[in-house]
């Protein structure tokens, strides 16, 4: 898809749908609407009075107004209050603006951008015309790879950013353009990771996984190398080795470089570590079948690091970073770990199993101990790692536990600008007692209660207490259940897009 800018009036837009949107509490309904409104005669606002479209969030009304532009249909779009427009809401009026396109069948659509409707700096152009590029991009996505019937793809291939009357005034044309590149290496970056989260476990298997990562790194011009079961061995990595013991397949450690081109000393080196469970059944402490239904989704944390790596890739920043992620299968059988079973972490900690279902931060274990050998002077970690996060915040929003509070404060801008949501945890060190153990250092599970935490102080043991260090538990917005704004059901590529800008840093203008 082709995302361009356009400065022309909007009823020349050589467009098949045109995409405008709405406010709940202007009397005007906003500048694009009422633009465009006064260029058609009142057309518009007799076609929304008609409909009782009143611009509540999310409201969608397509009509016809018969002549006096070249697009054959308008798309209005409620963004609800003035005072609660974010950029965020700019994506979600695009994805929505995309999927009505891909119903309606139009191949080309304007998406008017009304800057002058947004107080700054919330509204600074460059995040608005990022946020829309995103949106109109990431909205369009469709996993289709095994339909072989009525195939849904998009048939939308143009986009332009529409902007209304002086709104660009004193914004570079360069400057623009630079948002829409960012915006797009961040959406094909999410489709990515989508694409991987959404390939069912029998064809993604730790090898097939490996291998989509050995060649977007190819592709990208990124270092890649991966542990298999031998170098594992030789790394006295027990706990990958002892959760993928069940499974048919190998477990593997890929390790994906950025190395920027022109080094500078005081560089940052940043680790980014990912959960890539191809499946999880939960091992011998078997999960329900209710349970285990999107645990293909269980390499969504990896996904977003792969996916991290890719669009760094393309926006060039000036850091090292080092993708590290974890690849096994969970699965119960003869050789599987048991209940009880001790395990030696890379580390040389070790690890007293006592649910088998908590696998996910063994494998974090000894990868994080891979990349803390790296010697970064950050470290994140993304994984689908509690059912009890997904309690605390629900479905759309990602747990996130910070040890370092300079390095909260960035990561907290970044998911900011991305539009995913994090909510700060707390890493309790009263409950750590509660990861005591009588035969080993450590037991990988506690009691349900604080699930979430103790999951993460169990990370932290793996950490160097002087690198700040953050993990993000993605378990609930990792899949959508419905569709939404820009998001199909299914994958959501969550946690890239806040690595990404954490690592890439804001947009220039
Ligand atoms: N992969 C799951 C966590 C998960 C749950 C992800 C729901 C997405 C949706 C993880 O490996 C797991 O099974 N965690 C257990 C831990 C428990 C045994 C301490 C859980 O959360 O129930
Ligand atoms: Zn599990
Ligand atoms: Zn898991």
């Amino acid at each position: 898809m082709k995302v361009t800018l356009y400065t022309d009036d909007l009823r020349d837009a050589p467009v098949d749908l045109l995409a405008v949107g709405v406010f709940s509490d202007e009397p005007d309904r906003g500048l694009a609407f009422s633009h465009l409104n006064r260029g058609l005669d009142g057309a518009l606002e007799r076609a929304v009075r008609d409909e009782d479209f009143t611009g509540k969030t999310g409201q969608t009304l397509v009509f016809n107004v018969g002549g006096g532009m070249v697009a054959k249909r308008v798309l209005a779009y409620g963004y609800g209050e003035r005072d609660k427009y974010t950029p965020e809401s700019a994506r979600q009026f695009a994805g929505v603006a995309s999927r009505v396109c891909q119903r309606v069948g139009a191949r080309s659509c304007a998406m008017a951008l009304t800057v002058g409707d947004v107080p700054t700096p919330a509204g600074r152009v460059v995040h608005l015309v990022r946020a829309l590029a995103e949106g109109a991009l990431i909205g369009s996505y469709s996993f289709s790879e095994y339909i072989t019937k009525d195939r849904k793809e998009s048939p939308l291939k143009d986009v332009r950013i529409a902007f209304v009357a002086d709104d660009v005034l004193g914004v570079k044309g360069a400057t623009l353009r630079a948002a829409v590149l960012r915006a797009q290496a961040v959406a094909e970056a999410v489709c990515f990771a989508r694409d991987l989260v959404n390939e069912p476990a029998n064809t993604l298997t730790p090898i097939e996984l490996t291998e989509r990562v050995r060649r977007m790194c190819k592709d990208k011009n990124l270092g890649f190398r991966f542990l298999g079961q031998r170098d594992l061995e030789k790394q006295g990595m027990g706990l990958l080795l002892g959760v993928a013991r069940g499974s048919e397949h190998e477990p593997r450690l890929l390790h994906v470089t950025y190395t920027p081109e022109n080094p500078k000393s005081d560089r940052r080196v940043i680790a980014i570590v990912g959960k890539g469970l191809t499946f999880d059944a939960g091992g011998l402490s078997l999960k329900t079948s209710e349970g285990m239904i999107d645990m293909k989704a269980d390499m969504g944390g990896g996904a977003a690091v792969a996916a991290a790596m890719r669009a760094i890739a393309d926006i060039k920043p000036n850091a090292v970073v080092h993708g590290v992620i974890a690849v096994a299968e969970n699965m119960p059988d003869g050789r599987a770990i048991r209940p009880g079973d001790v395990l030696r972490s890379k580390k040389g900690l070790t690890v007293e199993v006592l649910n088998t279902d908590a696998e996910g931060r063994l494998v974090l274990g000894d990868a994080l101990a891979y990349a803390q050998d790296l010697e970064p002077t950050e470290m994140i970690d993304v994984a689908t790692l509690t059912g009890s996060c997904v309690v605390a915040l629900g479905r759309t929003i990602g747990g996130a536990f910070i040890n370092d509070e300079d390095m909260a404060e960035r990561l907290r801008a970044a998911w900011e600008r991305s539009g995913e949501s994090f909510w700060r945890m707390p890493l309790e060190p009263g409950l750590r007692e509660l990861l005591k153990s009588e035969v080993a250092d450590i037991k990988n599970v506690a009691e349900r209660y604080g699930g979430a935490i103790t999951a993460a102080l169990f990370l932290k043991e793996f950490v160097d207490p002087a690198t700040p260090w953050a993990h993000l538990d993605i378990a609930g917005p990792v899949l959508s259940n419905k569709e939404v704004g820009y998001l199909q059901k299914g994958a959501t590529g969550f946690g890239a897009r806040t690595l990404v800008e954490y690592v890439a840093g804001d947009l220039d203008g």
